[in-house]
């Protein structure tokens, strides 16, 4: 079998390796891939842009492709699903209609409440000065989101009003319309990737993502700066529950507007101080770098899950498999990131990082006359599994100091939320 993974990050790299890992499996083409699925064996990198549908269906259909795995929400927000299915070709991720979930936050959040999902209370405005009003009459914290794809960027938690007042400019004067004001939830943040084919949902481990760049979750956030799967903070009963109050209702709605949703249903979840789960957001893809504390962990070949989902018989899979023990991705970034940063620095040792038993999942690098050098904020993850995770953080850092590039940057402390539990 041969399968088209789109994207180009770390997600999209750990996507191919256990894509690869399944017997099926002989080859996988990434578009437009990375310098480490350049360099994966059985792997080939195509210079297609990720909204490039055309050519992709002349590769798919050149390379007798068997499925086609969509990474980013920006190609399935565009419609990448919608247009290679009118080729009869088995894609897994949402449609068009069915990424809203990420690219509104208002749509998702009217679905949320028409499903009686539990969730922060929310006002979506149009206007500046209503969302001004409404705010202050709130009060601080509270929280204001673009409503739109906004890579990460579109939200403000605001611990003061002026800073929320501020956050309302800001965005209309941005290119957003709209905004989603959303009460203030404390706790301990969890990602939940379902897999489904739009009858039925499963859910993988549960993990937990590090978003702040700051060791103690300090400074901006980021794309992901590490995470580590499954959490303690999910077990039989919040997973229970999870499924049932949040998972299940959502694709019922889905299902209610007459969507067709076979992809990642990703679940960001709050588990509040009274230990209910609430959604603060969905988006319609992997998570990263979560998928790089996942995948590592599941023992079923990805390949079935995810052409199940593409094709519609997810339920007559077996449960899922796990290995045992527990999975910690360390993220390396290029120094000023998630702000400006330099690229093309040479990076070395990852060979010596791999070869301490961590795998090495690279985000933005590439491959230039056969040197590999940095090409973007997040450079690369190692992940490492172990019985316990204080075994796992021990080798995932272990790994991580073998590699080194000019200002490479992350975080020391993955993980702490665990050990100081
Ligand atoms: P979102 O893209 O909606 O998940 O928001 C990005 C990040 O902002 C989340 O991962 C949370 O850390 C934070 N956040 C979002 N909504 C809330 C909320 N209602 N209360 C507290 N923090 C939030
Ligand atoms: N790790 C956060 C995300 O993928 O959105």
């Amino acid at each position: 079998m041969k399968v088209l993974v789109v994207g180009n990050g770390g997600r999209e790299h750990a996507l191919a390796w256990k894509l690869l890992q399944s017997p099926q499996v002989k080859q996988v083409f990434c578009s437009p891939g990375n310098g480490g699925t350049a360099t994966l064996a059985n792997c080939l990198n195509v210079e297609i842009a990720v909204d490039d549908f055309a050519s992709m269906v002349d590769l798919i259909k050149k390379e007798a492709i068997d499925l086609v795995v969509v990474g980013p929400e920006l190609p399935l927000s565009l419609g990448i699903t919608d247009y290679l299915r009118e080729h009869n070709i088995n894609v897994f991720g949402p449609d068009k209609a069915g990424a809203t979930i990420e690219a509104s936050k208002s749509w998702a959040k009217d679905l949320m409440v028409s499903a009686n999902v539990p969730t922060a209370k929310s006002a979506t405005f149009t206007n500046a000065e209503e969302a001004k009003e409404y705010i202050t009459q709130e009060g601080a914290p509270i929280v204001v989101k673009a409503d739109g794809l906004a890579a990460g960027k579109g939200v403000v938690v605001a611990m003061t009003l002026n800073e929320a007042l501020g956050a309302v400019d800001e965005l209309f004067a941005q290119k957003f319309s709209t905004v989603v004001v959303e009460e203030f939830l404390t706790g301990q943040e969890v990602s939940v990737l379902a897999l489904t084919d739009g009858v039925t949902i499963r859910p993988l481990i549960a993990a937990q993502d590090h978003k702040q760049v700051g060791e103690g979750d300090t400074g901006a956030n980021t794309g992901g700066m590490g995470a580590y799967a499954p959490t303690p903070l999910v077990n039989a009963q919040m997973s229970d529950r999870i499924y049932t109050e949040i998972l299940q209702p959502t694709l019922k709605a889905l299902q209610d507007k007459g969507i067709d949703y076979r992809g990642v249903l990703y679940a960001g979840l709050m588990i509040t101080p009274e230990g209910e789960p609430k959604t603060l957001e969905f988006n319609c893809r992997f998570g990263d770098p979560e998928t790089q504390a996942v995948l590592p962990m599941l023992k079923t070949p990805l390949f079935d899950v995810l052409l199940a989902c593409a094709k519609q018989n997810l339920a007559s899979l077996p449960p899922f498999e796990w290995h045992e023990g527990s999975a910690v991705c360390v993220v390396g970034a290029s120094a000023g990131y998630p702000g400006s940063y330099e690229k093309e620095k040479e990076i070395s040792g990852v060979m010596e990082a791999q070869s301490t038993g961590a795998t090495v999942f690279h985000a933005g690098t590439k491959l230039m006359d056969n040197r590999l050098i940095t090409d973007g904020g997040r450079v690369l993850g190692v992940t490492a599994i172990a019985d316990d995770f204080q075994g796992a953080i021990a080798s995932a850092y272990h790994a991580m100091d073998k590699i080194s590039f000019e200002g490479i940057y992350f975080r020391r402390d993955i993980g702490h939320r665990i050990m100081n539990n």
